[in-house]
C-alpha cells in the first residue's frame, strides 16, 4: 500500500487526477470505479477542468458506482445516481448510458445486487477505483462487521453513517434512508487499482487502522491491506494518528521518478 501525504484536497486531487488521465491515454475504454461523498470532490472537479481543456477525455470510458441508498425516489437529489451526474459524470463527456450504479429501486434487491455484480464483470471490472471512507472504517458502505469477502448486497447503515450523512439530508437524521445496497468489499478488492482519498481529523482514527492497524472486520477498510496496488492520499490532519508519517513522506519525496502511482 502506498501512502500519500499531501498539504490538501487539491494537491491531492492533481495526483489522483494524473493517474485517471494516464490509464486514459493509455486504454480510452478504460472501466473506472466511483464513490459519491465529498472526498473525491476535488478530484471530480480537476477531472471536468481537463477534460474541458481536451487534457483528457471519456468518450469511450465506462464507470460503475459503489453503492446506492435504498428507496430513495427516482429524482431525488441526494439519490447517488444523481449525485454523480450532478457532480461528475454530467460535466464530462462520459456516455449517459456507460453509468450503471446498485439499483436502490428495484423489488428483486438480490437480483439486482447479482444483476450488478455481472455487469462489471461482463465489462472486464474496475481499472480504477475511487475511494472515500467513513469515519468508522467503511469503504462503499461496508459497515464494521461486513465479511471480507461480501459482494454486492443490502446493508444497513450505522447510526454514525446516517449522522455523517444528514448533512445532505437538512441536517434531518429522519430523512437519510437506512439500507444501501452496496459492492462488497470482495468486489472492490477486484478493482485492479485502489485509490482511496481522505482529507479531515475526523478521518485520521480510521486512516490509522486502514494503513497500520490489524485486517479486520471491525475496520473494513483495512481489507485494503491485502490489495496488491492500493494508493491512500490524505492531508496533515487525515495523517495525523499515523505512527510511520514521517517514513512515508520520505519514500514519496525519494520516489523513483519511473514509479508511476
Ligand atoms: C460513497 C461511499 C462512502 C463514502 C464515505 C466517506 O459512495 O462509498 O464510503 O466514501 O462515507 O464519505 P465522505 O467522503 O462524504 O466523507
Amino acid at each position: 500500500m502506498e501512502l500519500i501525504i499531501q498539504p490538501d484536497d487539491r494537491a491531492i486531487a492533481t495526483i489522483v487526477a494524473d493517474a485517471v488521465t494516464t490509464l486514459l491515454a493509455d486504454k480510452p475504454d478504460a472501466v473506472l470505479g466511483l464513490a459519491t461523498g465529498s472526498s473525491p470532490l476535488a478530484v471530480y472537479d480537476e477531472l471536468v477542468r481537463r477534460n474541458e481543456a481536451s487534457e483528457v477525455s471519456f468518450a469511450r470510458s465506462r464507470a460503475f458506482m459503489l453503492d446506492e441508498y435504498v428507496g430513495l425516489a427516482a429524482e431525488h437529489p441526494q439519490r447517488y445516481r444523481n449525485v454523480i451526474e450532478t457532480e461528475f459524470t454530467g460535466r464530462v463527456d462520459i456516455r449517459a448510458e456507460a453509468v450503471q450504479g446498485p439499483d436502490g429501486l428495484g423489488e428483486d434487491i438480490p437480483a439486482a445486487c447479482r444483476a450488478y455484480e455481472d455487469a462489471i464483470a461482463a465489462a472486464g471490472g474496475v481499472d480504477l477505483q475511487i475511494l472515500g471512507i467513513g469515519t468508522d472504517g467503511h469503504i462503499a458502505f461496508n459497515e464494521p462487521g461486513s465479511s471480507l469477502a461480501s459482494r454486492t448486497r443490502i446493508k444497513t447503515l450505522t447510526r454514525q453513517t446516517r449522522l455523517d450523512n444528514a448533512r445532505f439530508f437538512d441536517d434531518d437524521l429522519e430523512q437519510v434512508p437506512t439500507h444501501c445496497l452496496t459492492q462488497g468489499l470482495g468486489t472492490i478488492m477486484t478493482a485492479k487499482h485502489l485509490v482511496l482519498v481522505a482529507t479531515g481529523a475526523h478521518k485520521a482514527e480510521a486512516i490509522h487502522h486502514l494503513v497500520e492497524g490489524s485486517v479486520s472486520a471491525m475496520w473494513p477498510a483495512t481489507i485494503m491491506q491485502h490489495h496488491p496496488h492500493a494508493t491512500v492520499l490524505v492531508d496533515g490532519a487525515a495523517a495525523s494518528r499515523l505512527q510511520l508519517a514521517d517514513y512515508y513522506r520520505e519514500t514519496y519525496e525519494t520516489k523513483p521518478a519511473w514509479q508511476s502511482l
